[in-house]
């Protein structure tokens, strides 16, 4: 999981300011929070141990049988060409393609594992079997994740200490319901971004520069299963998503949305290489997402409003200057990041104010991953 909503925090830096030389560099940029960083969460394990998902029986024992199946066992192997591949296509990149890659696997790393020690932590401190099960097989597959991304970012050297990572990140507290709507949210983006690559690598091989992006398609399945196990949990439970929740909702959403917006766009060369500029992957993603979310959410974002992609640019033009801004350092440099941070809040808000669009809940809540 990934989402980030420290929108209102006034660090809108460090993006992509240094380069990754070295383990301990990758280590520390794993460590730091920004506001677009993956965080760690801790959560109200007693409200967590009362969950009750009676109402949607049917759809959870069929999703708890898929669990059981397992049928992504064997995918996180490596085959007999991936070494050779690694070496082939990573020595034709450019020093900036390369630095971009390496952030794009820290942050997906940490991202993963955040997962992995969120689930596991509910599942020692809860003794619910429904919850309980479903933790541990989340957990399980988070941390077939993180360490497949790990191997990766070994190849370089760059490797990520995951025991020393889980002692000293900062933990931030969500309630259950904020981590419901946080976390089925980024579930479902990490589906529709892995499967956005897959399928653009697929059309181009040749812009295939490294090999880990062959696994993307049956690694998103496990996502898209996992954003399903919240959509059951919230709608098993549907004061979730009514009334002054909508309001919560919504929130989250122009939240993961902007935060991965402006992600993305420090990452130009590493969009391009596979062939898309980082507004039309992006934009890609949040169609995908939005078409999933209909199974939960009673509202979307309209991301076609003309007034959303201005204000994420803003967004985006904002985070940039003030990392040039902390960077250089100094007192004017400080009044610089003070006004981007104040009128980031009011980008913010402008995003959050736009009108949605209404969406009325389907009586069957699971979907296939067809995209
Ligand atoms: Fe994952
Ligand atoms: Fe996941």
């Amino acid at each position: 999981m990934n989402a980030n909503t420290a929108f209102m925090d006034t660090d809108f830096t460090q993006v992509l300011v240094s380069n990754v030389e070295s383990a301990a560099d990758a280590n520390q940029r794993a460590l730091t929070n920004t506001v677009i960083s993956p965080r760690f969460y801790t959560t109200d394990f007693d409200a967590m141990d009362k969950l009750d998902v009676s109402a949607v029986r049917q759809e959870w024992d069929l999703m708890m049988q898929e669990y059981e199946g397992d049928n992504n066992h064997d995918h996180f192997q490596r085959d007999a060409e991936f070494a050779q591949e690694v070496k082939t296509l990573m020595a034709k990149l450019d020093e900036k393609l390369k630095q971009e890659f390496y952030d794009f696997l820290i942050s997906s790393l940490t991202s993963e594992f955040s997962g992995c020690i969120l689930y596991n932590e509910v599942r020692k401190n809860v003794t619910n079997p429904d919850i309980k099960k479903l933790m541990t097989y989340m957990a399980r597959d988070e941390s077939r994740h993180a360490g497949f991304l790990n191997s990766s970012l070994k190849d370089f050297n760059f490797g990520i200490d995951l025991g020393e990572l889980k002692k000293s990140k900062s933990y931030t507290f969500f309630r259950p319901k904020f981590i419901f709507y946080a976390t089925y949210l980024s579930e479902k983006i990490g589906y529709a971004r892995y499967i956005t690559i897959f399928r653009q690598l697929e059309k181009h091989p040749d812009k295939r520069f490294h090999p880990i992006f062959r696994w993307f398609e049956r690694w998103c399945n496990d996502e898209f299963r996992h954003g399903e196990s919240f959509a059951l949990i919230m709608r098993a439970n549907p004061k979730l998503l009514e009334g002054v929740n909508v309001w919560w909702i919504r929130f989250f959403l122009v939240a993961v949305y902007a935060t991965m917006y402006v992600r993305d766009h420090t990452r130009p060369a590493l969009h391009d290489a596979m062939g898309f500029k980082s507004t039309e992957y992006d934009f890609e993603v949040f169609r995908i997402t939005s078409e999933i979310s209909r199974q939960v959410f009673p509202i979307l974002l309209d991301i076609d409003h003309p007034q959303f992609k201005v204000s994420l640019d803003k967004l985006t033009a904002l985070s940039l200057t003030m990392s040039l801004a902390k960077a250089q350092g100094g007192w004017l440099n400080r009044v610089k990041q003070g006004y981007c941070a104040v009128a980031a809040s009011v980008e913010f808000a402008r995003l959050y104010f736009l009108p949605v669009i209404k969406s009325k809940l389907p009586t069957q809540v699971r979907l296939t991953p067809t995209w």
